[in-house]
C-alpha cells in the first residue's frame, strides 16, 4: 500500500510535496516522512501518524538549496509503526521509498552481514542492500540493476543517489507515473493527482527502471524512448463544502452521480450494446470478482445475471480467485470490480486469468488506474474521485453499471422482452429521485438508531437473495468506521449456527424486502426476536405488528429487484456514519485501513 511522490526541480518541493502526501493518506496514514535531497546533501524528516504531523515538524525546514524530494506516506506491512520503520530510509549518500512488499526481503537480510539482523521492515532491508551494492559497484546504474533483478514481490520504488546525482524509479506490479515539463518532474503513485501539475504524463510499466540525470529521462536497461502522453484532468474533489466528513458528502452525492453514470449508459456506452460487446458474452459462464465493498457489489451482481439472463454466473473474491486452478477448457468472462483499479489482488486476479486467455471486464471508477491498463473492455462508473475511506457512492455506481450490463445481456440474449427491459431502464433513471429522497428521510430516523446500537454490544445484519449482500456490506460499512462488532448473514442462515450469537445486548437489522422471500424473512426476524434478540427491520411493507418483542420498523419505499440494492443500502450507510460520529471515531480515515489496497 502507501503513498510515494517524487519532484524533481520545483520552486517550492517542501510544501508541494506535503500538498500530495496529503492528498495520498488515503493510501495509509500510519506514518509519513520526506527527503530533501541535492548534490550535496540529503535531509529526511519523519514523523509517526497523519500528514498533518509531518507538517508541523518540517515547518521551520528551508528548502530552497535542494533540488529534490522524494516522501511517503505509510500503511504497515512489516514492521510495527514508529519512526524508524517510516520512509524514506536515508543515509548521506542514498534515500528511498517503496510502495509495495518485497515477498524475499528474509533470504536477502540472511544473506549478506551488512544487512542487521534485527529490523523488520522489508524496505530498510531493500535500503541497507542497495547501500551494499552502491558501496560493491562504482556504476550506480550497475547496482540498481542488480537490486533490482534480485528484490522479489510487487513494489514501486523512488531512489536519489547522491554519489552520481541520480534519481530512479523502479516498477513491478504497483503503480507509478511521471509528469514532466521542461525540467521539472513530478512522480506519484496516484496518477490522477499528477494532473493538477503538468498535462503530460507518463505510466511506467513492469519491469521498468527509469533514471533522471540532469533533467533527462531515459530508460536503464530498455532501448526504446520514453513517449509523454496527454493527462487527463480532474476537478478538485478534495473539498468537503459544508460537509463534516467526505464520507457524508459522498452519501449525499450519490443522486447526481447516479443521474449522470445512467445517463452515459443509455446515452452513450451501451448503445449499440450487441455490436460492441456481444463477443464477450459468448461463452460457457460469468464469473464477477472483487474484494470488500466491492466484493459485495460482484454478489448483487450475480443475482441481477440470475434473475435477467440464463447464464451461468458466480462470484469469487479476487484474493482467492488468485490462487484457484481455472478450467482452461472452458470459454469464461471475468468481471472484475474494483472503485480505485489499484487492488493489488483484484489485478493479480485480472492478469491471472488473462494469462489463461479468458475474456475481462473491469468495472472501475478510476479512469487512470493499472486495471484499466490491463483491461480487455473497460466499464466505467462515474462516481467521480471518492476521498471517504469507507466506499459509498462508489458502490452504488457499481451497482448500476452490473444492474445496466445484466439487462443488456438479456435483452440481447432475448431472455426478458424489450418492455421488461425498459421498464427496468426506467426504474434505473427514476433511482436518483428516489434515493435523494430517502437520504432525507432517513437522515433523522438513523440518528436515533445510532444511539440506540451504542447500547448493544454486537450488531448483526440479515437479508435474503438480492438483500443478502446489501446485509454483508451494511456490517462491512459498520464496522470499518465504528469499530462495532458486526457480522451480516444471510437470514436463512441463522438457524445453522449464528443464532446462538443472539441475546438481550444484540440488535439485528433485517432487511426485508416484499418479494418472494418475504413471508420467510419474517420468520427469520422472528426467530431473533424469540431469543430477546433486538431487532430493527427495513421494509416497504406497512404491516409488521405480529412480530413481537423489541423492535424498531423502518418504513422503506415500495421496491423491485432491480433497486432493492441501491434502496436497502441507503439507510445501511447513515446508520453507521451517524454511529460513527457518536462514538467519535475518524470516519474518513478509520483506524487500520487504508482507501486503495495495493498489497496482497
Ligand atoms: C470499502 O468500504 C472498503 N474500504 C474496501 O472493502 C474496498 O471496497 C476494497 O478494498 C476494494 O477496493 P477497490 O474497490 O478499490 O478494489
Amino acid at each position: 500500500m502507501c503513498g510515494i511522490v517524487g519532484i524533481l526541480n520545483s520552486q517550492s518541493l517542501k510544501s508541494e510535496a506535503i500538498e500530495i502526501l496529503k492528498k495520498l493518506e488515503y493510501r495509509g496514514y500510519d506514518s509519513a516522512g520526506i527527503s530533501l535531497f541535492s548534490e550535496q546533501k540529503i535531509k529526511t524528516i519523519k514523523s509517526v501518524g497523519k500528514i498533518s504531523n509531518l507538517e508541523k515538524k518540517s515547518k521551520n525546514i528551508k528548502d530552497k538549496s535542494f533540488s529534490g524530494v522524494i516522501g511517503h506516506t505509510r500503511w504497515a506491512t512489516h514492521g510495527v509503526v514508529n519512526r524508524n520503520n517510516a520512509h524514506p530510509f536515508a543515509n548521506e549518500n542514498l534515500t528511498l521509498v517503496c510502495n509495495g512488499i518485497i515477498e524475499n526481503y528474509g533470504q536477502i537480510q540472511n544473506r549478506y552481514k551488512e544487512i542487521p539482523k534485527n529490523i523488520k521492515s522489508d524496505t530498510e532491508v531493500s535500503f541497507y542492500y542497495l547501500s551494499y551494492l552502491i558501496d560493491k559497484y562504482k556504476d550506480s546504474d550497475e547496482a540498481i540493476k542488480v537490486f533490482q533483478k534480485t528484490i522479489r514481490g510487487n513494489f514501486a520504488f523512488v531512489i536519489f543517489i547522491k554519489r552520481n546525482n541520480c534519481f530512479y524509479i523502479l516498477k513491478n506490479g504497483s503503480p507509478i507515473s511521471i509528469s514532466n515539463k521542461n525540467q521539472s518532474f513530478y512522480i506519484c503513485s496516484d496518477s490522477s493527482i499528477l494532473s493538477n501539475y503538468h498535462d503530460t504524463i507518463f505510466h511506467c510499466e513492469d519491469g521498468d527502471i527509469i533514471k533522471i540525470y540532469e533533467s533527462k529521462i531515459s530508460y536503464l536497461q530498455k532501448k526504446l524512448k520514453i513517449t509523454f502522453q496527454k493527462n487527463i484532468s480532474y476537478q478538485n474533489p478534495y473539498d468537503k463544502g459544508d460537509y463534516q466528513h467526505f464520507m457524508l458528502k459522498e452519501i449525499h452525492e450519490q443522486p447526481s452521480v447516479l443521474k449522470s453514470t445512467q445517463s452515459k449508459y443509455t446515452s452513450e456506452y451501451f448503445v449499440d450494446f450487441e455490436t460492441k460487446f456481444r463477443h464477450l458474452f459468448d461463452g460457457d459462464k460469468i464469473v464477477l470478482v472483487g474484494c470488500g465493498t466491492a466484493y459485495h457489489a460482484s454478489m448483487v451482481g450475480e443475482y441481477y445475471f440470475n434473475h435477467f439472463t440464463n447464464k451461468e454466473v458466480s462470484t469469487e473474491l479476487a484474493s482467492e480467485l488468485r490462487y484457484k486452478k481455472i478450467n482452461k477448457n472452458k470459454q469464461i468472462l471475468f468481471i472484475f470490480i474494483s472503485q480505485s483499479g489499484e487492488t493489488m489482488d483484484t489485478l493479480m486476479a485480472l492478469k491471472y486469468v488473462k494469462k489463461m486467455n479468458h475474456k475481462s471486464i473491469v468495472i472501475t471508477n478510476s479512469l487512470e488506474s493499472s486495471m484499466i491498463r490491463e483491461a480487455e473492455v473497460t466499464i466505467p462508473t462515474y462516481a467521480q474521485k471518492e476521498v471517504g475511506v469507507a466506499s459509498t457512492k462508489a458502490f452504488t455506481c457499481q451497482l448500476l453499471s452490473l444492474a445496466n450490463l445484466a439487462l443488456e445481456v438479456g435483452r440481447m440474449e432475448k431472455t426478458i422482452s424489450n418492455q421488461i427491459y425498459k421498464t427496468n431502464i426506467g426504474l434505473l433513471t427514476k433511482l436518483p429521485s428516489k434515493i435523494e429522497k430517502l437520504i432525507k428521510e432517513f437522515t433523522p430516523g438513523a440518528k436515533i438508531i445510532s444511539k440506540k446500537l451504542a447500547q448493544a454490544n454486537a450488531c448483526y445484519f440479515i437479508g435474503r437473495n438480492i438483500a443478502y449482500p446489501i446485509a454483508l456490506e451494511g456490517s462491512l460499512k459498520l464496522k470499518e468506521i465504528s469499530y462495532m462488532h458486526s457480522e451480516g448473514f444471510p437470514g436463512g442462515e441463522m438457524k445453522h449456527g449464528p443464532i446462538a450469537l443472539i441475546d438481550k445486548d444484540t440488535i439485528t437489522v433485517c432487511l426485508i424486502p416484499k418479494n418472494d422471500l418475504f413471508e420467510k424473512s419474517v420468520s427469520n426476524a422472528q426467530e431473533i426476536s424469540a431469543r430477546n434478540g433486538k431487532i430493527i427491520i427495513l421494509s416497504s411493507v406497512r404491516n409488521m405488528s405480529k412480530i413481537n418483542g423489541e423492535i424498531k420498523v423502518i418504513n422503506m419505499p415500495k421496491e423491485n429487484i432491480i433497486d432493492t440494492p441501491f434502496i436497502y443500502t441507503i439507510p445501511l450507510q447513515l446508520i453507521s456514519y451517524y454511529f460513527a460520529l457518536y462514538e467519535g471515531t475518524d470516519i474518513d480515515q478509520p483506524r487500520n485501513l487504508a482507501k486503495s489496497v495495493t498489497v496482497e
